[in-house]
């Protein structure tokens, strides 16, 4: 059990727990609280900070479990498990993309190894005012896609993109020379590859797992048209 400390907007909130596992960006943790739903939802980090000992998630609120999460009062306890999965690579001046709650590993990532250029797009300005935490981020919000956006003055350098499936599909299937590094959504039960809840197939027909295996793999190894 952990306890919370938080900061909010309307839809989104950062929820810190008094935790901290040496997590890497990328990676998630199973968040359980309260009796209901049953079944842990996984988060990715926003951010660790060892020295403090907490670990912070950006949750946005569209179910039963974000919204009691987002409801959360200082002090108040839930059980986390992880770091899980595969991290992003650390690579030098990497492009990031993100959409909304996507935001969250990619800020992580910000923080530990720097980027080139950040790009984030968000359903509403008010998540957009609460995300802004970086002076250099282009972004957009609404109905204008970030995808748009990185289109209009795409950038070299290896992507690492984090958001809804549509908008990983699109940053794979661009014209670009350079890596793509996606991490992808799924519907999780245990997180641990035990499951087998949360296939993904690849283009050379094998699937993977996404709790296990990712949730970051390759943008272009993965087939968009059985996952979209
Ligand atoms: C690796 C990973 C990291 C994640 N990190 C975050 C994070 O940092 N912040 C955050 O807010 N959320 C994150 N999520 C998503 C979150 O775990 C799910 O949305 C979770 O189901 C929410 O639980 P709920 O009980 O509130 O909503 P539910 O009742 O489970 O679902 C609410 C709505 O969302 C839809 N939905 C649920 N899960 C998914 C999914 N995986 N993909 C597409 N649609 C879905 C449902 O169909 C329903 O319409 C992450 C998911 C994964 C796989
Ligand atoms: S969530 Fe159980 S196998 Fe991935």
């Amino acid at each position: 059990m952990e306890s919370v400390t938080r900061s909010e907007s309307k839809s989104m909130a950062l929820v810190s727990v008094g935790h901290s596992g040496k997590a890497a960006p990328g990676q998630f943790y199973m968040i359980k609280c309260g009796d209901f739903p049953v079944v842990p939802r996984p988060y990715s980090v926003f951010y660790e900070d060892l020295a403090g000992g907490t670990t912070t998630f950006l949750i946005k609120a569209r179910g039963l479990q974000t919204s009691q999460l987002v409801e959360m009062k200082p002090g108040d306890v839930l059980k986390i498990r992880g770091p899980l999965g595969s991290p992003f690579p650390s690579l030098v001046n990497a492009v990031l993309v993100a959409g909304g709650c996507g935001f969250a590993p990619l800020h992580f990532y910000a923080r530990q190894y720097g980027y080139s250029s950040f790009f984030l797009g968000t359903e509403t300005y008010e998540e957009l005012a609460f995300l802004c935490l970086f002076d250099d981020l282009k972004e957009t919000h609404g109905d204008n896609m970030v995808t748009d956006l990185f289109m209009e003055s795409p950038v070299d350098g290896p992507l690492i993109a984090c958001g809804p499936s549509r908008m990983l599909r699109t940053l794979s299937e661009t014209d670009r020379k350079d890596p793509v590094y996606v991490s992808l959504e799924s519907r999780m039960a245990c997180g641990t590859g035990m499951c087998l809840g949360c296939p993904a197939k690849m283009k050379d027909g094998t699937i993977l797992l996404v709790c296990k295996d990712g949730p970051v793999f390759s943008g272009r190894d993965v087939d968009w048209e059985w996952l979209t």
